[in-house]
Parts: C-alpha cells; structure tokens; sequence
C-alpha cells in the first residue's frame, strides 16, 4: 500500500486525506497544531465538511493524524495544503509554504511525489517551493515536484474531491505524469497543464474571475438602487441566455480565504516583478472593499427614512459567517460592517447558528449569539440579513422584523423589507 503524507489539516488537507484512505493509501495527516492533531486523534473534526463519522472511517481505514514529520521519510506522495494568508503590507506570506518545503527537505525520499496545493502566485512551486524541498536531489529524476490547485467549495453538497476535476502542473513532463497518476486514483478527472506555472495560474484566473464579477454587480446594485431598479430580476433575466453569460449576484462584501486574498496574490506578483498594476483586480478590490460600507450607508438611510438615528439603535446582524450554512467566519464582511455600526454609535448583536461567539474586532470582548433570531428582530430597531442561512424561516423573518434590510434579496420585498 502506498503512503501519503498531507501536510496542513485544514478545510483543504483533511477532505483530501480522509478521501485518499477511503482509496487504500496509508495516509498520514501532519499538522504543526498539537490541538488539531489531538482531536482530529479522538474523532472529533473540526471542518464542517467533515462530519465526525466521516472521520471516524478513515481513521478505521487507515487515516491518523500527526505533528511528527519523521512520517515523510517513508512517504511515497507528500501533499501540502498549508495557507497561504497576506503578509501585513498586503504582499504574499509564504512561511507556512516554505516551512512546510523545508521539513519535507530534510525527510524526503528518493521516488518520492511532492506536490503543493496551497494557492499562490505564478512561480512559487519552481522558485520557493522546490529548492527547499529537494535539496541535492534532481527532481523528474530523483523526485517529482508538482502544483496542483485545490479547488474544494466548502458547503457545496454536490461538487467534492472526487467529482470536481483537478489540475496538475509538473516541473518536468515526468513530474505532471507522477502527479496524475496519484490523483486518478481518487479524483475522476485529472487534466495536465502544461507545467506548474499554468497550474498555479489557472486557480488564480478562476478566483480573480469571481472576484471582478462580484465586483461587477456590486458597483451596479449602487446606481440600480437609485434608478429604481430591482438587479437581481434583471440578473435572473440575463441568466435565461443559454451562452456567454454567468450569473454573480450581489451582496454584502466577499469574504473567506480565497476571493479577497488570492487575485493579491496576482497583483502583488504582476507589481514586483513586471512593475505594473493588474489594474482590473485593484479596482475589484477596491469595490468589494467598500461593499459592506454601502450596506452601512444604505442603514442608515433605511432608518433615517423611519425618523432615527444610526446612533444608539439597536442593529441585529443576521449570519456572520462569509457563505450560508457553513461556519468559516475568515475575512467575513460582517466585520467591517459591525464596525462601521459600531463607529456611529449603533449597539450591534448578532444571530448565527454556525458561531455561538462573535467579535468583530480583535481584542474586543465576544459577543453570543442571541437565541432567537425572531425575537430579536422584532425588538431590534433595524436587523441586515448577510448571510441566509437555510435554518432562516425566511418568511417569518420578513413578517417580524421591524425593518430589515436584505443584502441577499432572499426575502420576499416589501412592508418592512429594505433589499440592498
Ligand atoms: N478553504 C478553502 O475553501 C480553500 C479552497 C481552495 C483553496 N484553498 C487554499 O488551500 C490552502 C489551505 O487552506 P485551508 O483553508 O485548508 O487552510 P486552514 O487554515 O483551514 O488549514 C491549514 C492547516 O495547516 C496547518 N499548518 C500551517 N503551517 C503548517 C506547517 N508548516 N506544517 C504543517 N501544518 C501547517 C495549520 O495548523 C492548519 O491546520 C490555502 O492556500 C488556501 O488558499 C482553500
């Protein structure tokens, strides 16, 4: 039996990890988190992708958790899916990704498969990743080394590791084939890039196009809104054409860890290297960036149509988390949102099934969870529904909210319902 090693545990690496033991790999997941690799030991998950049972097979079928690099030096395949965050001037940080290169360096095998699957800029597997991990040995001889995009969709029931088809980009010719030889085994379609650099570069065209489009519509819900326009029927409308058109539609901000990080990624590359502005994704950015301050913007006009004031009203928000039904509250627009609020004087709850304790700003004492969203929609002077998670009554909530402003367009408009 084959042994693989994936390194980072996370909403990536561990769907990935328990997918290979399912196929018959020996797999051991390897986390420099002492607290995750314990739990992940007793059968607990922490990803919302990953129920306990699901768990609970592949440590029966062969899945342990470790923070003991000692387990690459027998390893056939090591997979990386650490994160791959901003540095604080904005600019990639690559510490996890080298850290990672660097203990592989000093226990990888000759014949072994390395591949990194953490998302980042053109360049990084041949440049920063592969020096550190191979060392004196030749790689397409003594190892492979390969990029291959992770494109899990956390939440999304339909699309998984097995039918979502995965790219690989080798250093060499030999090292793409060693990449798709190891993902058929788990994944039903795998499709060869020309090398790593078109690998890594096709992940960042599939984030930055989501990001210019939510960008798109979230710039023309501003002037559809003055022009007494309802966008998201036109949007519908648009999405009857059978060609050439994908619906985005707008909302409060984007968030999680790829879309408002990955196309920086880019920009940053296109900057230090060529000199130049990747104009389309700064100007995304920048749109999206003030997406969850137009919603603050448009409260207060809501309110002030109803003769009060931002300040000393108390705001509820509905679904904190940056996409419905899943935990992840990772560069949500709920933040700057709640401190936009907070900054005019608003008194801000909130309401989340996913997250019982909330703090939109570092250092500040947690806010919970009220218990009843209904409730307290009802004795809130506005609430902003962000996220529409499926446990909503919908209904009920447009019925009992006072007034309620709706960034998702999910409630039925009208009496007390303002829609973005
Ligand atoms: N979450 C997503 O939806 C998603 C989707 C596509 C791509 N990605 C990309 O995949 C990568 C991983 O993302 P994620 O969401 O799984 O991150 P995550 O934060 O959920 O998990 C990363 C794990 O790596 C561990 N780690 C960090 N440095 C390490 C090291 N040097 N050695 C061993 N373990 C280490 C952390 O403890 C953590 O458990 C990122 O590059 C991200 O951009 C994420």
């Amino acid at each position: 039996m084959k042994k693989l090693v994936v390194i980072g545990q996370g909403y990536v690496g561990l769907p990935m990890a328990l997918r290979a033991a399912e196929k018959g790999f020996v797999v051991v997941g390897l986390d420099t988190n002492e607290r995750i690799v314990r739990e992940l030991g007793v059968g607990r998950s922490h990803i919302d992708d990953v129920s306990n049972e699901e768990l609970a097979e592949g440590l029966a079928a062969g899945y342990t958790a470790s923070s003991d690099p000692t387990c690459i030096a027998d390893a056939d395949v090591v997979v990386v899916c650490v994160p791959t965050p901003l540095s604080v001037d904005g600019g990639p940080d690559l510490r996890p990704v080298e850290s990672a290169a660097r203990t592989i360096g000093q226990h990888i095998r000759h014949g072994a498969l390395v591949v990194l699957e953490s998302t980042t800029y053109p360049g990084t597997t041949e440049e920063a990743f592969a020096p550190l991990v191979s060392g004196d040995l030749e790689i397409g001889r003594d190892i492979h080394v390969a990029f291959s995009p992770e494109r899990i969709d956390p939440g999304n029931a339909t699309f998984g590791v097995q039918n979502t088809p995965k790219v690989v980009g080798g250093l060499t010719p030999a090292c793409t084939r060693a990449a798709k030889d190891f993902y058929s085994v788990f994944v039903d379609v795998v499709v060869e890039a020309k090398g790593a650099k078109e690998a890594e570069m096709a992940k960042l065209i599939e984030n930055t196009f989501r990001h210019v489009n939510i960008a798109l519509v979230n710039e023309m819900v501003r002037f559809s809104h003055e022009l007494d326009i309802d966008l998201w029927d036109a949007i519908d409308c648009a999405a009857t054409k059978p060609f050439g058109f994908m619906a985005f539609r707008p909302g409060p901000g984007v968030g999680g860890h790829c879309i408002p990080v990955d196309p920086s990624y880019l920009s940053h590359r296109v900057k230090a290297q060529l000199g130049y502005a990747f104009r389309m994704v700064e100007l995304a950015e920048e749109i999206n960036a003030a997406a969850p301050l137009y919603v603050a913007d448009r409260l207060w006009q809501a309110l002030n149509d109803n003769r009060k004031s931002v300040n000393g009203s108390k705001v509820l928000l509905l679904g904190v988390t940056y996409k419905p039904d899943i935990s992840d509250c990772r560069e949500s627009p709920a933040v700057p949102l709640a401190q936009r609020l907070a900054s005019w004087g608003a008194e801000i709850s909130y309401h989340d099934p996913f997250v019982p304790q909330w703090s939109p700003r570092a250092g500040a004492a947690s806010l919970s969870s009220v218990e009843d969203p209904y409730r307290a929609a009802c004795e809130a002077d506005a609430a902003i529904l962000l996220q529409a998670h499926r446990h909503y009554d919908l209904e009920r909530l447009a019925a009992e909210g006072s007034l309620l402003l709706d960034t998702r367009a999910a409630l039925p408009w009208g009496g007390g319902v303002n829609r973005l």
